[in-house]
């Protein structure tokens, strides 16, 4: 895989080592595909426990939504406690709160014990309403944290200055950097024994009692147990992921600030997100503005994203400079608890860890400790409560009809649109969509002139991916793959890049400026 274009600041203030490649077939207890917060975790955890354990990445460490994700670590996502009640009843939604809590406590712990150099901060998080339908849901989400016994308070007193109409204040949280954090536990594993290779991209596992896994440069890796920690996974065996999980972006403004933070960690009720921390960029206090999420492929214009926050912020704090901007994808499952243990039932020793919505520290942390326990065949509590096999009739039929149905919607709106454009026209830093007979091609014209041509048909299976302006993209709206605009593949489930052409094989083009 190749690299995103916006560099996300956790990745620009920090030197990330290197890690060589795989040049042979290997033999290990266990071997972990993806390194971000799930799969640095599991290994380190697994190496503690004396297994001899492989690290592969198929980019370079920590590039993926780790790499670009806001940081917060707290069991409070958003409204979903009340969502939870609902669906799956009081104890299941007590496990996945207290499996979230768990992981605040243990990165905490090890922060302390590590005395890991993170900017670890304990922080209070507080979920606000500006709308009053939000502050109804949140009287709701109140309701629901006393029936499982979260000790929030419902507040209309914050202290930043948002004009809001209540909050839910949950104390005893955490931030930090998350790139710092995962390069100590990196480090760790490394003196552990573990091995790391990046620049590996796994294709395929033959299951069995030795699991083997097949990279794209024709190396094997045997395991007792292989765990997939790629965000999307990269082998479903029959598990029919594709079909249970849906792909959202979601933006990151990073600015400094001419007056002081007054604290807290913030995300609100309504839709768009409007959720704020603070960090320290070159000594400076900084504020993040993170939001305004949209399914993957489905924006008209992807820059816009980054203006809206802007402007909220302008709005509400007072601004000096912005000083970062990137984006980060994150995977939703249908019941919004994320998917970890057995791939498929028949497969017990190849293990998922994926669907974190937008919550990948602390339930990447959890899905950790949990593969640790059934590699090591010992009980969890929480087993049953993340199994990838379950079905929740009440939270999962909806979604799974929704999602479908989006993605036949995808698949055929590419094919039967009327498309025609002009390339001779196309400005600098441009992208358009043409229609070449049957084909559909999608053109980019870079700032230097230079015309891009692929082929829109993403290679997954086969919706047509959309141009994102602001990362300079072609992002599939069915399972989320992305592609460079030379067509090499940013994010799976696409394993193959897009087909490329050179301009002057194009023909018949026609002159429209009916855009994309
Ligand atoms: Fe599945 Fe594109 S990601 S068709």
């Amino acid at each position: 895989m190749k690299k995103d274009e916006q560099t996300a600041y956790w990745l620009q203030s920090v030197a990330i080592p290197t890690y060589p490649t795989l040049t042979k077939n290997m033999e290990t207890d266990v071997c972990v595909v993806g390194a971000g917060i799930t799969g640095i975790t599991t290994a380190y955890l697994l190496a503690k426990e004396g297994l001899s354990v492989v690290l592969v990445e198929a980019n370079d460490v920590l590039h993926g939504t780790t790499g670009h994700t806001s940081a917060k670590v707290t069991a409070q996502h958003g409204l979903i406690y009340n969502k939870l009640l609902k669906s799956i009843g009081k104890n299941e939604a007590r496990l996945y709160y207290e499996a979230n809590k768990n992981a605040v406590k243990w990165m905490r712990k090890i922060v302390e014990e590590e005395n890991i150099n993170c900017e670890w901060r304990d922080e209070t998080a507080y979920l606000y309403a500006m709308t009053e339908k939000g502050e109804k849901d949140i009287e709701d989400e109140y309701a629901a944290y006393e029936q499982l016994h979260i000790k929030g308070e419902l507040t209309t007193d914050i202290p930043i200055s948002l004009p809001i109409k209540n909050a839910l204040k949950l104390s005893g949280q955490g931030q930090f950097h998350p790139v710092k954090y995962c390069l100590h536990l990196l480090k760790a594993f490394e003196k552990l024994g573990g091995k790391i290779f990046q620049q590996v991209t796994a294709v395929n596992i033959t299951s069995g009692v030795r699991a083997v896994l097949q990279t794209k440069n024709e190396k094997e890796i045997g395991a007792k147990y292989i765990v997939c920690a790629t965000h999307y996974p990269f082998y479903e065996g029959l598990g029919m992921y594709a079909m249970r999980m849906y792909a959202e972006r979601s933006y990151v403004v990073a600015a400094t600030l001419k007056e002081k933070y007054a604290g807290g960690m913030y995300i609100n009720a309504e839709k768009p997100a409007r959720s704020i921390r603070q960090t320290t960029i070159d000594g400076k206090q900084a504020i993040l503005l993170i939001g305004d999420e949209h399914r993957t492929g489905e924006a008209e214009d992807t820059s816009a994203h980054y203006r809206h926050l802007h402007t909220f912020g302008m709005e509400h704090f007072h601004l000096e400079k912005e000083v970062a901007k990137w984006s980060a994808q994150d995977l939703t499952t249908l019941d919004e608890i994320p998917y970890v243990g057995s791939i498929t039932p028949n497969e017990e020793n190849i293990l998922i860890a994926t669907g974190f919505r937008k919550w990948g520290m602390t339930n990447g942390t959890a899905a950790a400790h949990l593969i640790k326990d059934i590699v090591l065949g010992k009980e969890n509590r929480f087993r049953s409560l993340y199994q990838p096999s379950r079905f929740h009739a009440t939270a999962s039929v909806k979604n799974f009809l929704k999602q479908n149905v989006n993605v036949v919607g995808h698949l055929l709106k590419g094919k039967l649109e009327v498309l025609s454009s002009d390339i001779e026209h196309l400005e600098l830093d441009q992208a358009t969509v043409i229609r070449e007979g049957m084909d559909r091609k999608g053109v980019y014209k870079d700032p230097s002139g230079k015309v891009h041509i692929v082929d829109t048909t993403c290679t997954h299976i086969g919706c047509e991916v959309a141009w994102n302006d602001a990362e300079k993209s072609w992002d599939c709206p069915c399972h989320g793959s992305r592609f460079t605009y030379t067509g090499e593949v940013l994010e799976g489930p696409a394993e193959k890049p897009l087909q490329t052409y050179d301009y002057k094989m194009i023909d018949n083009i026609t002159s429209d400026d009916s855009g994309y």
